[in-house]
């Protein structure tokens, strides 16, 4: 289960402190290791005017001369392999009154993530989230594929817990709290994520819903969708680069989509191609191009 980290310190950390701490005595990629920035988390969670100075300091100095990037996430500091952010967890009544936007994954959609990450309650009453698990090695990855999720607990998470949440393992739904809350995150983010999947269940047919449009593969595909449009003889060739060599499943099926959309007369040796790939996520799309033919 997503591991609820029993801390409770008066201590206060400045996020300088916080920062240097996961730099140096954090193993990354170890989830232990992460866990074991639990205290220093929440000592980070007792100064009380962190967040609000970095809104402050938004406003003044972002506000006319950059974009801003999220309306529910506020960036405290960024490290290499990590982030230290707040995220803004807005009230149903904000939410349907429209004071807020919520730009990232939405309420009452059970969602994975990619990265692992240790949250701490900062400030409101927080939310009440249910926690599941399940196993990412088992699925191949398709919408409406049976997924064995286990139910795990439903949390009210509040001010001063402290979880961590691991990657492509723990899944949530989370509900808006009754009033407006904040939580601080340590986020885990190798360069490797952006290839990484993260996934939409349905909780009452225990299935795969589909991918967050907010995901790298997602915005991948739907470029690749474009160049197919809009492509020259190098698109193609870049297309068979991609579908032959990129790290990402989702990639190399909409590479062969692509290339199957520009040259359809190719499209039975394109298809053969990509029933050849290792992922059954490729091979089994492309069987299903080549089963009527085969018929
Ligand atoms: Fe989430």
């Amino acid at each position: 289960m997503a591991l609820v980290l029993q801390v409770d310190n008066s201590k206060i950390a400045t996020l300088g402190d916080f920062v240097e701490f996961v730099r140096s005595g954090v193993d990354l990629t170890d989830t232990d290791s992460i866990a074991s920035a639990a205290p220093m988390l929440r000592s980070l969670a007792n100064d009380h005017t962190l967040v609000v100075d970095h809104l402050n300091r938004l406003v003044k100095e972002r506000f006319r001369k950059q974009a801003v990037p999220s309306a529910q996430v506020v960036v405290l500091a960024a490290a290499p392999g990590f982030y230290v952010r707040a995220n803004i967890w807005p009230s149903n009544a904000d939410v349907a009154a429209g004071r807020v936007y919520q730009d990232q994954f939405a309420y009452n959609v059970a969602h994975d993530h990619n990265y692992n990450f240790l949250t701490v309650g900062y400030y409101g009453p927080g939310y009440v989230t249910d926690l599941y698990e399940y196993d990412f090695e088992k699925i191949e990855g398709f919408p409406g594929e049976k997924v064995d999720l286990r139910f795990v607990e439903t949390l009210h998470f509040k001010t001063g817990m402290v979880m961590l949440y691991r990657a492509s393992k723990d899944v949530h739904l989370q509900h808006p709290p009754n009033d407006l809350s904040l939580t601080l995150n340590l986020l885990v983010a190798p360069d490797t994520v952006r290839l990484r999947d993260q996934y939409y269940f349905d909780l009452e047919k225990s299935t795969l819903l589909n991918f967050p449009n907010e995901l790298n593969s997602s915005m991948r595909g739907s470029l690749l969708r474009i160049a197919a449009q809009l492509g020259d003889g190098n698109t193609e060739e870049l297309l068979h680069d991609l579908a032959a060599r990129h790290p990402c499943r989702r990639t190399r099926l909409a590479a062969y989509e692509a290339l199957v959309q520009m040259r359809p007369t190719a499209a039975n040796r394109l298809w053969e191609l990509a029933a050849a790939d290792p992922e059954p996520y490729v091979a089994k799309s492309a069987r299903q191009h080549l089963a009527p033919a085969a018929a």
